[in-house]
């Protein structure tokens, strides 16, 4: 059975599951309930000065039938004090030493910022976890995002908790920045021992169309609030992906963000992430989740022969490039199986609306699809293809339309080779 525990920057834990700081990891309580069911780990919900909160603090986004695709938050940091925290801190640590039990963090001043690093490793901490991410409330205090956001003043903030730390620091990285290498490249230049990312995404979730206030709603006004959930999880792998992939940039990485199923957790690590960290998959469902996250990692692992993490950690990253290295020559067009097909030409209108009308109907005039028998089943003209996906995405019948490549005989060229002269494109052809 394959191997699930992790070294994480120095980090021990028995799988690459953690609890995200956040609602679920409030309470010392909560977590050992949690770690009962079999989490790895789990960041304590961020301490800091103590604050209060509003309500209301959450909205939601549902789709196609799914509740919560998308979570909203205005919620701030802990608003319990400091000494219960520590006191359920210690607690934890000591019931369970075998769990990754890491406490994250957020003041403002040097001397702060000691005391508390002090007292979470007094206390048993395994590693802390430095939030430069909260994109509300806080960063409105010059924290949070704020910092986040400057790459020079997290790296100062990172040199100043490494002059302190004896354990671990894991610095969590904000979305709301154009390029994320920047600060992750600032928070290995502080000397932290980690990064993790993503922390919300800044939005607003709705309007409330009778009230014309948007949600979640205060006593009749909101604010912008972070978001996530499995509507933020491609954005959040590409931030990993970025980061995994750049030459420079050499710390390990937690991924976070829409991660829900042990699938998920498994693209974040192919994408070099070596933990993995959860938290609104856990405020909709519960800790359970995490026993199926479990056997369905292993069994996958099992069913692929790798034997421990680090056997596919990264391996995708590897097959990221920059557009312009991407080979131009490779070439797929769709295929339409007719003995699947229910004839309902949604590819048909798809391509003929929002693509670039290569399907055609049989008796629709244009002479292009032959007479098969099967009346409404469309056919793909394969010399004018673009092999842009669209059909396949949105054909209702699970693989009834593939895409298949195209051996055209041609060597790989990308853009790159081709504006440096260095390699030649045959003649473009496109539809009139
Ligand atoms: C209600 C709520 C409160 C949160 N509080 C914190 C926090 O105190 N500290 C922190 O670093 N991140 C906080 N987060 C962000 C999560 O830790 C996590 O980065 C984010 O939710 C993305 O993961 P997910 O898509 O699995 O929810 C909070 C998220 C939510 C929904
Ligand atoms: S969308 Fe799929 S099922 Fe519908 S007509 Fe096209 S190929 Fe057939
Ligand atoms: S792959 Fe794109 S261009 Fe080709 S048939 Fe499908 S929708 Fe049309």
């Amino acid at each position: 059975m394959a191997d699930l525990s992790i070294n994480f920057a120095g980090i021990e834990a028995p799988n690459p599951f953690w609890l995200a700081s956040a609602p679920p990891t409030n309470t010392g309580a909560q977590i050992m309930r949690a770690y009962d069911h079999g989490w790895g780990g789990a960041v304590w919900k961020t301490l800091g000065t103590p604050i209060r909160n509003v309500t209301a603090r959450f909205a939601a986004n549902d789709y196609g039938g799914q509740r919560m695709m998308g979570l909203n938050n205005i919620e701030l940091i802990t608003d319990r004090p400091l000494d219960v925290n520590y006191e359920e801190i210690r607690e934890v640590t000591r019931k369970y030493p075998d769990r990754a039990t890491v406490i994250s963090l957020m003041f403002e001043t040097e001397d702060e910022w000691k005391e508390n690093i002090e007292r979470s490793i007094e206390n048993g901490a395994k590693g802390l976890e430095l939030n430069f991410g909260c994109p509300h409330g806080m960063c409105e205090r010059g924290m949070g995002s704020a910092v986040g956001q400057e790459p020079l003043v997290l790296e100062r903030i990172t040199t100043w908790v490494m002059r302190y730390a004896t354990v671990p620091v894991i610095v969590k990285l904000t979305p709301n920045i154009t390029d994320i290498v920047q600060p992750g490249l600032a928070a290995q230049r502080g000397g932290a021992d980690a990064v993790s990312l993503i922390n919300t995404i800044k939005s607003l979730m709705a309007v409330d169309l009778d009230t014309m206030i948007p949600v979640p709603n205060v006593g009749g006004a909101s604010t912008n609030g972070g978001y996530c959930g499995p509507a933020v999880k491609p954005i959040a792998l590409n931030m990993v992906g970025q980061l995994a992939r750049h030459r420079e940039f050499d710390l390990p990485i937690s991924g976070i963000g829409g991660i829900s199923t042990w699938k998920d957790a498994a693209e974040f690590i192919a994408l070099g992430a070596t933990s993995v960290q959860v938290c609104t998959a856990v405020m909709h469902h519960g800790y359970r989740i995490v026993e199926d996250m479990i056997d369905g990692l292993s069994r996958w692992m099992d069913s692929k022969g790798y034997r421990s993490l680090a056997d596919f950690s990264g391996l995708a990253s590897q097959r990221l490039r920059n557009w312009e290295d991407l080979d131009m020559n490779f070439k797929v067009v769709a295929a339409i199986d007719p003995a699947t097909c229910i004839g309902c030409q949604l590819c048909y209108i798809a391509c003929k609306d929002g693509s670039h009308h290569c399907i055609y109907l049989p008796g629709d005039g244009s002479g292009k699809a032959p007479d098969t028998g099967f009346d409404r089943v469309p056919f793909v003209a394969h010399d004018e293809c673009t092999g842009c996906n669209l059909c396949s995405l949105v054909c209702p019948v699970p693989n009834c339309i593939s895409m298949v490549e195209v051996d055209r005989g041609l060597a790989p060229v990308s853009w790159r080779q081709f504006q440096s002269g260095e390699a030649k494109l045959p003649a473009y052809t496109y539809k009139h």
